[in-house]
């Protein structure tokens, strides 16, 4: 009897473990697609809630903006590879090599002897961005090689490649086909440095690539190109035919490097994502259409047609970041494939095959208490709310209100409440930040209506780092005394 108890035991525990492999399997991303995680945001999720929905999304590869300590030592011992970057306003510092070896000694051997798998150091994020004219035209290289050379003196230059991501407009094409491509003139000697440099110590060239971006800034491109499904557009250059304008952009560079006399560079996409909000053709259901194809795409092997091999990928981005600059469009603050707090958005499938599923979203975040900041309906003027409003607005996020927007639905009375709630939760619900000169009015039913979502701020990581402490320390307390009363 014992005995065959045991057996059904050990049948049940190897189907267990055989469906949990299965169960794996099928949550693996592809290996060749990372993430983005960025952190410019007012409501940061602890690390290591973020590397568990990585490894529950079976991601392996993340790209971050900084080389924080907190994140960094969320990741070790995860077997998560990742990229770390530099700021561009401490490049001209790190330019210097005693600078570069005090980077390296705090931000780099620290972590690597940790275990955190660093494979890559982004020297400046997307520097040669035509918008910031030349003002680190100077700076990227000599902090390139500078980090690169203390990288080598610590013995890891194979496994910690140095190099710069960079936006797609470091290049041009004067008939925008992709034979045409080359560097943009003013930057067209660095880069012709940079290039050998990279390919020299064998570092791949990052770039960002946002079909998103050539609707947005061309109202005549045909739409069918941003995706994957190929709608019927197509386009011919030199023998090579493009249904979208991902591939169009990656023959662009190839183009551009084999011009330079460099082909051989293995180019890695930095960027790859489409945003939810802020505009007219930000949404989920478009944002799911970009994915699906992408991700399909991907899945198949897929490259392009001067780049037949399929890319490495770094998909943007984890969560929607309420403190991006919005100089490039209201968009910017809504690319998360997770809102603010973690949860998924829309179906997606990282594995590639297609299916219609939800990501595991991020677990156990707390959010404030279900409380928001409305305008009160005694307030019968309003013109009076217009400078409240406008105040809200200048200090917290009101990039979904507005024509195409989730919450371009809204009247008057509704604009001036979603941008008094938005300051208030951002002000951690504090009773001061409900005032508006006596116009606004906290309440405890929730304000959101169809797609507009009214949000709740979330507990922050530190808070619920302090709670954790608190309950770690009463355990040991509460071990000591037994150990006293008891042993
Ligand atoms: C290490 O990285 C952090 C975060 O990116 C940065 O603030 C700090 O200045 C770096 N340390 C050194 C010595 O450069
Ligand atoms: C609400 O605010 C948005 C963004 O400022 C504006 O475009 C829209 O016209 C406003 N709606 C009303 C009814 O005033």
């Amino acid at each position: 009897m014992a005995q065959k108890k045991g057996m059904l035991w050990a049948s049940y525990l190897i189907l267990v473990l055989v469906l949990c492999q299965l169960q794996r399997a099928r949550c693996d991303a592809l290996p060749n697609v990372g993430i983005n995680w960025g952190a410019l945001t007012s409501y940061p999720l602890n690390p290591s809630t973020v590397v568990d929905l990585l490894k529950n999304n079976g991601i392996k590869k993340v790209k971050l903006f900084d080389a924080d300590s907190w994140t960094l030592s969320a990741l070790a011992g995860t077997g998560i590879e990742v990229m770390v970057g530099i700021p561009n306003d401490q490049m001209e510092r790190l330019s210097d090599i005693g600078e570069a070896e005090e980077w390296v000694r705090k931000n780099l051997t620290k972590h690597l002897r940790n275990g955190v798998d660093i494979r890559y150091i982004s020297v400046g994020n997307e520097p040669f961005l035509t918008s910031y004219g030349s003002k680190y035209t100077g700076s990227t290289l000599p902090a390139m090689k500078t980090i690169h050379e203390a990288v080598e003196n610590i013995g890891v230059s194979d496994q910690v490649k140095v190099t710069s991501c960079l936006n797609a407009d470091v290049l041009v094409s004067s008939s925008d086909k992709p034979s045409d491509g080359e560097f943009r003139g003013d930057i067209k000697d660095v880069m012709k440095e940079m290039i050998e440099f990279l390919d020299y110590g064998d570092s791949p060239f990052f770039v960002n690539i946002y079909p998103f971006l050539s609707l947005y800034l061309n109202p005549n491109f045909p739409e069918e190109l941003a995706f994957f499904d190929g709608s019927g557009k197509s386009f011919e250059d030199k023998g090579a035919v493009y249904t979208n304008v991902f591939d169009a952009n990656v023959d662009t560079l190839v183009w551009a490097l084999k011009k330079e006399g460099h082909p051989d560079i293995k180019i890695i996409v930095g960027e790859v994502g489409w945003p939810t909000d802020g505009h007219k053709s930000a949404n989920e259901d478009k944002a799911k259409r970009f994915y699906d194809g992408f991700l399909k795409k991907l899945g198949n092997k897929q490259g392009s047609p001067l780049h037949p091999d399929v890319l490495d990928v770094y998909l943007f981005g984890l969560f929607d970041e309420n403190l991006k600059s919005i100089e490039p469009g209201k968009f910017e603050r809504h690319w998360g494939i997770f809102g603010y707090d973690g949860k998924p958005k829309f179906p997606i499938d990282f594995s590639g095959n297609g299916d219609n599923k939800m990501p595991v979203g991020a677990k156990g975040v707390r959010y404030k208490e279900k409380k928001w900041c409305v305008l009160s309906e005694d307030v019968k003027d309003l013109d009076a709310v217009y400078d409240p409003y406008g105040y809200a607005c200048a200090n917290a996020d009101c990039t979904s209100l507005g024509y195409g927007c989730s919450c371009a639905d809204l009247d008057v009375r509704g604009n001036a409440s979603y941008a008094f709630n938005q300051y208030f939760q951002v002000r951690d619900q504090s009773v001061e930040a409900c005032d508006f000169n006596g116009m606004a009015t906290i309440v405890t039913k929730d304000p959101s209506q169809g797609t507009c979502k009214f949000p709740l701020a979330i507990e922050s990581a530190a808070t619920s780092l302090k709670a954790l402490d608190a309950i770690i320390r009463s355990l040991l307390l509460g071990l000591a005394l037994f150990f006293v009363t008891f042993m």
